[in-house]
């Protein structure tokens, strides 16, 4: 995995082998002088804390694409889901503080979803609505709400582009290992194969819990539609996006 590290943040890795993948990581500013013409349309009408963040989410993305040998592509949207260039998936998060993106040839990767949330973010009360009983019996300390929840979303966001499918959080329960996790569907849906047959990766740094959800290219548990877009080069089309 190629992976850049901006303004002097000190490098992780997840355990995931690939010269077509790549990954970014830089902290929130106002980095509106990184947007291309057309990602600068997003930003009429936002206030400043939403211009960081997607400002810092696509100079990240920018970075990442580089390295995989491609520069000077916009990184459009379609609701609120990030449109990359042809052959290409990829996924984008920020905290107040962090952004990261991970981008990826889709000959390898199907899909991506990339997730950051600080420590302490779930508390209990929320941690009762989105993880599953089973979930929180298995917690190794308070934390690991908000890592769980953070690799629910990032399960939500690599599958959501392929899917257009809305996944609640009870819809999803993940299993967790040292470093990695894998997750299910909890009733029968679009994704349920797809999800079954994803790699997650977790890792804590800066103070954040880091996951990562890939579903590798050529797996025929994907969906009719999200097969077709895994091997050409048509952009996401659906989202669904909640509060
Ligand atoms: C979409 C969602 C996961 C985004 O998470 P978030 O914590 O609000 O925000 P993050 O900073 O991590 O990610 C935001 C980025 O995700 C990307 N994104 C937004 N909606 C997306 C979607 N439906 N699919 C994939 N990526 C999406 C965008 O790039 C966005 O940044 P940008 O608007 O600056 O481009 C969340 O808002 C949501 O709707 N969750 C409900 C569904 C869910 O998570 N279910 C879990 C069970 S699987």
């Amino acid at each position: 995995m190629q992976a850049q590290f901006l303004d002097s943040l000190a490098p992780f890795a997840w355990p995931l082998e690939s010269s077509d993948l790549a990954v970014a990581c830089g902290r929130v500013a106002d980095h509106r002088e990184s947007l291309l013409p057309a990602e600068r349309l997003a930003l009429a009408d936002v206030g400043t804390v939403r211009a960081d963040a997607y400002s810092s989410g696509r100079r990240v993305a920018h970075e990442a694409l580089r390295g995989i040998n491609i520069d000077g592509c916009a990184v459009g949207k379609h609701g609120r889901v990030p449109v990359w260039p042809s052959g290409v998936v990829g996924s984008i998060t920020h905290s107040r503080a962090l952004a990261i993106a991970v981008v990826a040839r889709r000959k390898r990767f199907a899909a991506l979803g990339v997730d950051v949330e600080p420590f302490g973010r779930i508390s209990r009360r929320v941690a009762e609505r989105v993880l599953s009983e089973r979930e929180r019996s298995r917690l190794v300390d308070d934390s690991w709400r908000t890592l769980l929840f953070s690799a629910k979303e990032a399960v939500y966001k690599a599958l959501n582009p392929l899917t257009g499918e809305f996944l609640a959080f009870r819809d999803v329960e993940i299993v967790h290992g040292d470093g990695r996790f894998t997750a299910r569907t909890t009733r029968p849906c679009a994704s349920t194969a797809a999800i079954a047959a994803g790699e997650g990766f977790f890792l804590a740094a800066y103070d954040h819990w880091l996951t990562l959800f890939v579903c590798r290219s050529g797996a025929a548990v994907l969906p009719a539609s999200a097969a077709s877009d895994a091997s050409g080069e048509t952009a996401p089309t659906r989202s669904d996006r909640v509060a």
